[in-house]
């Protein structure tokens, strides 16, 4: 084997943390970066996740790193990895292993093995690199699979036939990878996801798991491509046969997103839902995405059509403020990705969302008023007035909420 490049060690030394890693390594166990940080770092980007492996006891190697460190280690039994938290870094060290998959879409057994069938067992070869961070390893390139010879023709590669079939999750990283680096797959991996597609293998996959991976897909910056993809090879209608992948309607709302401050994934996952939101709800249902989030998203993908068309009626400011409130940001975002006319939602974005009174209901009750439903009329009233320019400051919002409790009393 060749020295190691000493432009890797120079790379390698670079990385955030490695100031402190590469001496507390000094004399453990030996250890290799592996998977995204290596792709990363001959990528010349570094990459913020630090995946170490061992060919040793991965427990006890994570609590030496973290005595040396002076943080903590924490231990995941399943799968003999560990975490270590020392002072802004995260480390994760991973026992080398082999996997087997006891069924399609589940997660594997694992048993220890050498590095080189840790590498084997990896999704695509762009991922199944180590760099060596100890003795006469150090920023030595393991590369058995042609790792780095993919990553500058841009391809993206499987290691074996099955591995589709073991992990569909795989799928929506194979299109991840393409994105994110401007790659391709090649011809018999692309054969092998649309293999796999027409087996129903992402049927077998967890809700939990295509979420993790379908979020991740679609914070990548060049979103629209990657649901481009997603369309092309027919992952949509694997994932559910009424979901629509729509790259335009998908740049649209990523675009819109950041005019209307709303999350950009799902403003993108809503325009995804928004063809057949009734029959997506129990796919949506299924991603077990944390309920606030699985509301907006629904809510998104229900109301951004609607809204398209209830705003191309021209509306006063305090007409659509009360189009728009109870709609978040997402169902603004993906109106406008769906024709909406910009005008009226810029401006409720600009001028009219954080629109509040001065004046308060203890306020009212203070002078008199008491605490009844013709109390929040008056309010809302106010606002209303306040909005369309009518009154302004806060004694003229008092004396109005006032008069118009008054009334509403007589
Ligand atoms: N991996 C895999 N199969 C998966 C998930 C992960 O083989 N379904 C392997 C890959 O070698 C990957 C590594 O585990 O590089 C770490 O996984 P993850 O953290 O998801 O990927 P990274 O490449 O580290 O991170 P990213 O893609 O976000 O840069």
């Amino acid at each position: 084997m060749s020295g190691p490049p000493g432009d890797l060690v120079a790379r390698l030394r670079a990385l955030p943390g490695m100031s402190l890693l590469l001496p507390a390594l000094d004399g453990l166990a030996p250890a290799h970066l592996v998977g995204g940080a290596v792709r990363d770092l001959l990528r010349g980007e570094r990459s913020v996740d630090l995946d170490l492996c061992t060919e040793h006891d991965a427990h006890e190697l994570a609590g030496a790193l973290a005595e040396r460190l002076g943080g903590t280690d924490r231990r995941h039994e399943r799968f003999a990895t560990a975490t270590v938290s020392a002072r802004d870094l995260e480390i994760d060290v991973a026992r080398t292993r082999r996997e087997r998959y006891p069924r399609p879409g589940a997660l594997p057994e694992v048993e220890p093995a050498p590095l080189a069938e840790d590498l084997g067992r990896r999704d695509f070869t762009v991922n199944a690199m180590a760099l060596g961070l100890s003795g006469e390893e150090l920023g030595r390139l393991r590369d058995p699979l042609g790792g780095s010879e993919d990553l500058s023709a841009a391809r993206i590669r499987v290691l074996h036939e099955r591995s589709f079939l073991d992990d569909p999750t795989r799928l929506l990283r194979a299109v991840r990878y393409e994105v994110r680096l401007g790659a391709r797959m090649d011809a018999e991996t692309e054969r092998l996801v649309r293999e796999a597609v027409n087996a129903r293998a992402l049927d077998t996959v967890s809700g939990p798991r295509v979420r993790d991976e379908l979020l991740d897909l679609l914070a990548e910056a060049e979103v629209p491509d990657a649901v481009a993809r997603l369309d092309e090879l027919g992952l949509d209608r694997a994932l559910h046969p009424a979901l629509e992948a729509d790259a335009s309607l998908a740049a649209g709302a990523a675009l819109a997103a950041l005019e209307t401050g709303a999350d950009r994934v799902l403003a993108v996952l809503a325009a995804l839902v928004s063809r057949s939101p009734e029959q997506l709800r129990p796919w949506i249902d299924r991603l077990g995405l944390r309920a606030a989030v699985r509301d907006r998203v629904m809510r998104a993908a229900r109301s951004g059509p609607a809204l398209t068309e209830a705003l191309a009626v021209e509306r006063s400011p305090s007409q659509l403020h009360e189009l728009l409130r109870g709609e978040p940001a997402e169902a603004l975002a993906l109106a406008l990705a769906l024709g909406a006319p910009a005008p009226p939602v810029l401006r409720y974005v600009a001028d009219l969302r954080e629109v509040r009174l001065e004046v308060t209901g203890a306020e009212l009750i203070d002078a008199g008023v008491p605490p009844s439903p013709a109390l929040g009329r008056a309010l809302e009233e106010t606002l209303r007035r306040k909005l369309d320019g009518e009154v302004s400051g806060h004694e003229e919002e008092l004396r109005l909420a006032l008069e118009l409790a008054g009334g509403a009393q007589r």
